[in-house]
């Protein structure tokens, strides 16, 4: 058995998150919950084994962001893992108070600015991706602000930007020992994507024959034990990430000033 560890895991309350939590949990480490809803949250909190707490917190703004952050840092000083899991695939174009595009601020600029805030009180990152990066083609004029919204496309365009700024903090971290990896969980009948019309009725049918969010857990739960850095796993194996480092430089300097921690 491991050392216990404080494990931090967003979107803990539901879908692999909860999967994330209820193993992570039964290992003996100690959960940290973040879920925006906090009845949701406590609900989730109960029903886990072990040595869990919430802590409240919305990703969607950068004030909710940055608020997070502090309550992690009083709840938890020191974080051994935190898995950024809570993700967002949109089925329209909403806007956050920030004016920015809300898979976009949940997907990538909530684990960059938490990354950044926390970056002195924690260890390892793990970042819940998609494969469906690779058909991402996010353009940082439009994409944050929901410009070339699209309701299948957005969700890539959003993983991507958080893809790219993979190797940048495991490049920045090196020198202090902090680790950060991706991986793709599966293709897990979770809420993800739910939507109305006949897509909606497609995806809802198509999710039977797709894996538990038990079994979508178990690469992420395996990852918080390794010590790599900078590299991206489709499920259990170690794959060639796409690497775009002028698109992945604007993106870091975009984030740094939406975010306000430049
Ligand atoms: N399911 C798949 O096939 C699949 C495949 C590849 C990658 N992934 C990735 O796996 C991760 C987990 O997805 P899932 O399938 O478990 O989806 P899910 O069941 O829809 O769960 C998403 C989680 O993210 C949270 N979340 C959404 N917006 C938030 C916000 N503004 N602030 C805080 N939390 C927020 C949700 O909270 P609420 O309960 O409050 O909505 C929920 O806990 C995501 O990053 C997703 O992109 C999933």
């Amino acid at each position: 058995m491991l050392a216990a560890m404080n494990v931090v895991v967003t979107g803990g309350n539901r879908g692999i998150g909860y999967a994330v939590c209820a193993e992570l949990a039964r290992q003996g480490h100690r959960v940290v919950v973040v879920a925006r809803d906090a009845a949701a949250g406590e609900r989730a909190v109960r029903s886990l084994p072990g040595e869990v707490t919430l802590v409240q917190g919305d990703l969607s703004t950068v004030a909710g962001m940055w608020a997070l952050a502090e309550r992690l840092r009083s709840a938890c000083p020191e974080i051994d893992v935190l898995v950024h899991n809570a993700g967002l695939w949109p089925s329209k174009l909403t806007l956050t108070s920030d004016g920015l595009e809300e898979a976009f601020a949940v997907n990538h600029l909530a684990p960059f600015t938490l990354n950044r805030l926390l970056e002195g009180h924690l260890k390892r990152v793990v970042q819940v991706s998609a494969g469906l990066y690779v058909k991402g083609r996010a353009d940082p004029d439009r994409t944050p602000y929901g410009k070339d919204f699209h309701p299948l496309r957005t969700y890539a365009d959003t993983k991507l930007c958080n893809v790219l700024t993979l190797r940048p903090f495991a490049e920045r971290w090196q020198a202090r020992g902090l680790t950060i990896d991706a991986v793709h969980p599966g293709v897990i009948n979770t809420g993800l994507g739910a939507r109305g019309g006949p897509v909606g009725l497609l995806l809802k049918v198509a999710k039977r024959f797709w894996k538990t969010p038990a079994q979508g857990a178990e690469p992420v739960v395996a990852l918080t034990a390794k010590s790599t850095s900078g590299r991206y796993y489709d499920e259990r194996d170690e794959i060639e990430m796409t690497t775009d480092p002028a698109l992945g430089l604007r993106l870091w300097e975009q984030a740094e000033k939406l975010s306000g921690v430049a």
